[in-house]
């Protein structure tokens, strides 16, 4: 397939180009910047938010594999992030029809649920585990409102001009291979260290412990913090950060290879997938996780067993055989 993937020069973009390089497809990789170009890819620099350039380099492809994005709401204003953000993603569509492309395959995010980088967290607002695609959302920050609403252009865009679509809901996404200190690999260490001996403490003081760790979560967030900084390195940070990500997260080559089979699976529509490793990455019983930190979420849609995921990856296996196939374990951090 003919791929244009924007945001090819980025840390998922840049694997992911390889990936679809060595499985036979010619990719264009749209960027602002250009950084280490992949032989055999074709580097075009330019800026999803401007329509005309956009059009140029869409011209003769057949998919579109749409990364380029804020990737974290400390990166730009809440304008600054829906221009971009959104109004780029409306802008790839818009091409891809003018390109009589079919199928756009965009990066959303696990916080499109809301959850994460949230600000507020009404009583009842995560109803159930495993979380899934059906599952309401209720974003409160700049970056996770324009996940949702880049999945709501994704939506009218098929009923528009009959344009099918995958949006990835990735969780963390980690490279191991990358060279350098990674924030990811740090975080995974710290988080399962401090969420080891949380899980250790006797009763009552383990319920104390985490009922301060929520507060202190939700004081934070409140604050609006992750918006300036993003920091995890207070007191049980990585502990709540691991909570609020459901103690998700994926490896880059399972991020290429969700993307790899969105572009080409046969469906039809706009589909908002959660794409995840199959486990939890701090390898405690995912139960007994959502049990302790989450007492007050106490439906599960099915019975979750062992350390597997608590964000279901049934729909991305339904609908375009999505299956992990690079498992985090914890001696890789
Ligand atoms: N990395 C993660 O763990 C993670 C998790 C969930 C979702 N995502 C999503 O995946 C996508 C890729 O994330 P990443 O971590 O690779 O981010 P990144 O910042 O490493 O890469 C994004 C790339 O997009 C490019 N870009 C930004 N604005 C652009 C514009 N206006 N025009 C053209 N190019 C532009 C940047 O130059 C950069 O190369 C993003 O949409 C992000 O929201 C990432």
């Amino acid at each position: 397939m003919k791929i244009l993937v924007t945001g090819g020069t980025g840390g998922i973009g840049r694997p992911t180009v390889q990936w679809l390089l060595a499985h036979g497809h010619t990719v264009r990789v749209l960027d602002l910047r250009i950084a280490d170009p992949l032989p055999g890819a074709d580097y075009r620099q330019g800026d999803i938010t401007d329509f005309d350039a956009l059009c140029e380099h869409i011209a003769d492809m057949e998919g579109v594999l749409h990364l380029a994005a804020y990737p974290h709401p400390s990166m730009a204003t809440g304008e600054e992030m829906f221009r971009v953000n959104v109004g780029g993603t409306f802008n790839v569509f818009q091409a891809a029809v003018k390109a009589g492309i079919r199928r756009v395959v965009c990066a959303s995010s696990i916080n499109a649920l809301g959850f994460n980088f949230g600000v507020k967290f009404p009583a009842g607002q995560l109803r159930y585990f495993p979380i899934d695609e059906e599952h309401p959302l209720y974003t409160t920050d700049p970056y996770s409102f324009s996940k949702q609403m880049i999945e709501e252009i994704g939506a009218y865009f098929w009923r528009r001009e009959g344009v099918s679509s995958v949006f990835l809901r990735f969780p963390a996404v980690y490279d191991l291979h990358a060279p350098g200190p990674s924030i990811l690999r740090t975080f995974v260490q710290m988080c399962y260290a401090q969420t080891g001996a949380i899980l250790s403490l006797p009763e009552p003081e383990r319920t104390v412990r985490v009922r301060h760790i929520v507060a202190e979560f939700e004081r934070r967030a409140a604050s609006r913090e992750w918006e300036r900084q993003f920091d995890l390195t207070f007191p049980d940070g990585a502990a709540m950060f691991g909570r609020s990500n459901f103690w998700t997260s994926l490896d880059v080559r399972d991020a290429a290879q969700a993307a790899e089979k969105a572009l080409l699976a046969d469906y039809e529509g706009s589909h908002p997938v959660y794409v995840t490793d199959a486990h939890n990455f701090v390898g405690f019983p995912s139960e007994e996780l959502a049990r302790v930190f989450f007492p007050e979420v106490t439906t599960r849609k099915k019975s979750i067993v062992g350390t597997e995921t608590l964000v279901s990856i049934e729909k991305a296996q339904a609908l375009f055989g999505f299956a992990p196939q690079y498992p985090f374990k914890k001696t890789d951090s």
